[in-house]
């Protein structure tokens, strides 16, 4: 079975893979494609600091490899004090598989919901893959 707090599961059993020796915070983010199937990914730090990559895009990652291609659900992980939005960049990448109605939604460390947003609300007026001329 799963549902949207397998979802969240997920993220929070991602987060604690994650590898952030040098910023200490740790993320973990699981999707949901429409399909039903769940990947999930953990933030990858690096000594070269821009070389690290985000939770968000190693769940992106797991789905491609896995097959999936449209995302239905997002859920982000992590301990903060404000909720952990998918940075500018990440928005972006989720926008490639979602749509403006795929929910993102940010929980604690406890798994607690502390902020739920459309990708349309994070990333309005997009350009996506529908975007180009035919
Ligand atoms: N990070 C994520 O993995 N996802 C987010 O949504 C925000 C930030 C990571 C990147 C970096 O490893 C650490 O958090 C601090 O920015």
């Amino acid at each position: 079975m799963s549902g949207p707090d397998d979802l969240v599961s997920a993220a929070l059993r991602a987060r604690e893979r994650a590898y952030a020796p040098y910023s200490r915070f740790q993320v973990g983010a699981a999707l949901r494609t429409e399909d039903g199937a769940v990947f999930a990914g953990c933030n990858v730090e690096n000594a070269a600091f821009p070389e690290g990559t985000c939770a968000e895009a190693g769940a992106i990652a797991a789905m491609v490899m896995g097959g999936g291609r449209r995302i239905a659900e997002v859920v982000v992980a992590a301990e903060a004090k404000e909720p952990c939005t998918p940075c500018g960049g990440c928005r972006q990448k989720l926008r490639e598989f979602g749509t403006a109605a795929t929910t993102v939604r940010m929980v604690d460390a406890a798994g607690e919901t502390v902020l739920l947003r459309r990708l349309g609300e994070l990333l309005p007026d997009s350009f996506g893959p529908g975007s180009f001329m035919d």
